[in-house]
């Protein structure tokens, strides 16, 4: 694997020359980039000697300054791994801050990051650097506990970077879950279908598609090919070679999209918000209000519930789970979905609570196999990595 080793300065970065070298030993092709304080610690020609390649440190060298090295770096980049990272460079990633080479090249990259934190006990437990790091962690960064032990400081607590052999074996097991769904097919839907009133209008709802969008880029990352059947959608579609997205307007039209890819698909994902009721003849000329007329009827009719219609023939090993949207009776409603759809499971979410186009999510997890598993409030991304966790154990246990 293509791994860029970030160092920053802290005294465990000698640590990080020996963790280079097992990850070289392994097989894993190695850049490294170095914060300026790291190369108070150790040297650059040290890290350069042992890659054969040379360590980005400046963006602003003659050599670099007609090129755009961080970005060619970011894209080469299939796991970046900070090691070891201070409560300061933990501190710019969670705000973004891109002000010299190690974080404008890690802001540019998309591949998985891990970071093994190294700092003394009372910045470690600082509530800053805790806030830091639930953010970084939301935004799906791997972070590895530091150790207890014996500080530079000369006394022992927590904030020791863990030995290299360990980080190697942490590391190589993040490796692993990131290929765990390698070969698995997964559908995804996100965003809101939208029934058609005339030409113009039409009846929709409040879905953003962000839950949808964090749940295939989660599946993504664990190796699955996605298919990402998506409605209306506030947010960027995500670019990644794994998801294949799939534009639908209607319930209808999604239906159809879901029942070609159902058959051949390992999992599949209801995340969209799926309109109940289409008008039962739309209008082919925009509808014009007429002098007299202060109301207009729609006649509706019911659209067909997907999630029902594909898991009445969802073969052993298929996978099914759905979302429920309510305002009240949240468990005993999303209880009786779980049942009436067929579902393997349903991720029951009150929408009381400022869910649409928020960043976090607080959802219960039901099953047919166990009592229903109230997770925290966290951001959508994290919820969608405890779901992919669910289908990966699933699907890998068959
Ligand atoms: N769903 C579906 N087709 C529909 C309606 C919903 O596939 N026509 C799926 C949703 O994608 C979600 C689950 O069913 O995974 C529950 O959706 P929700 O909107 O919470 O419930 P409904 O089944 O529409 O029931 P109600 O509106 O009465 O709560």
């Amino acid at each position: 694997m293509r791994i860029t080793v970030y160092l920053t300065g802290g005294v465990a970065c000698y640590k990080a020359v020996e963790l280079v070298r097992g990850l070289e030993k392994v097989g894993h092709e190695i850049r490294i980039v170095m914060t300026k304080n790291a190369e108070k610690f150790v040297g650059p020609s040290t890290l350069a000697s042992l890659t054969k390649y040379p360590v980005l440190d400046d963006l602003w060298t003659k050599e670099n300054q007609a090129s755009v090295p961080h970005v060619h770096l970011a894209r080469w980049t299939e796991l970046a791994l900070i090691v070891p990272a201070t409560a300061d460079f933990v501190a710019k990633i969670a705000n973004g801050i891109a002000d010299d080479a190690a974080t404008t090249t890690l802001l540019a990259t998309k591949a998985p990051k891990l970071i093994v934190p190294a700092m003394n006990d009372q910045m470690w437990n600082n509530p800053a650097t805790q806030r830091n790091l639930s953010t970084i962690e939301g935004d799906g960064v791997k972070v590895m506990e530091p150790a207890v032990g014996m500080l530079a400081e000369g006394y022992a607590a927590k904030g020791r970077m863990p030995e290299p052999e360990e980080i190697l074996t942490w590391t190589n097991e993040q490796i692993k879950q990131t290929k765990r769904l390698n070969g698995k097919k997964i559908i995804v839907t996100a965003g809101g279908t939208l029934e058609a009133i005339d030409p113009v209008r039409f009846i929709g709802n409040r879905s953003s598609g962000k839950m949808g969008i964090a749940v295939a880029e989660a599946a993504a990352n664990s190796g699955a090919q996605v298919t990402l059947i998506y409605a209306n959608i506030t947010v960027p579609l995500p670019k990644k070679p794994l998801i294949k997205p799939v534009h639908v307007e209607s319930t209808e039209d999604m239906l159809q999209v879901v029942e070609k890819y159902f058959t051949a698909c390992d999992a599949l994902i209801m995340v969209a918000a799926v309109a109940d009721w289409r008008v039962k003849k739309a209008a082919d000329h925009k509808i014009k209000k007429q002098a007299d007329q202060n109301t207009l009827k729609l006649s509706l009719v019911k659209t067909p519930d997907i999630l029902k219609t594909v898991a009445k023939n969802k073969k052993s090993g298929q996978l099914v789970m759905g979302f429920a949207a309510e305002t009240d009776e949240l468990l005993q409603n999303a209880e009786k979905k779980l049942r009436e759809k067929n579902a393997d499971y349903i991720v029951a979410n009150n929408v009381n609570q400022n869910v649409f186009g928020n960043d976090q999510n607080q959802v219960t997890i039901l099953s047919r196999k166990t009592a229903p598993k109230k997770l925290k409030r966290m951001s959508k991304s994290a919820v969608a990595d405890h779901l992919i966790d669910i289908i990966a154990k699933n699907l890998l246990n068959k």
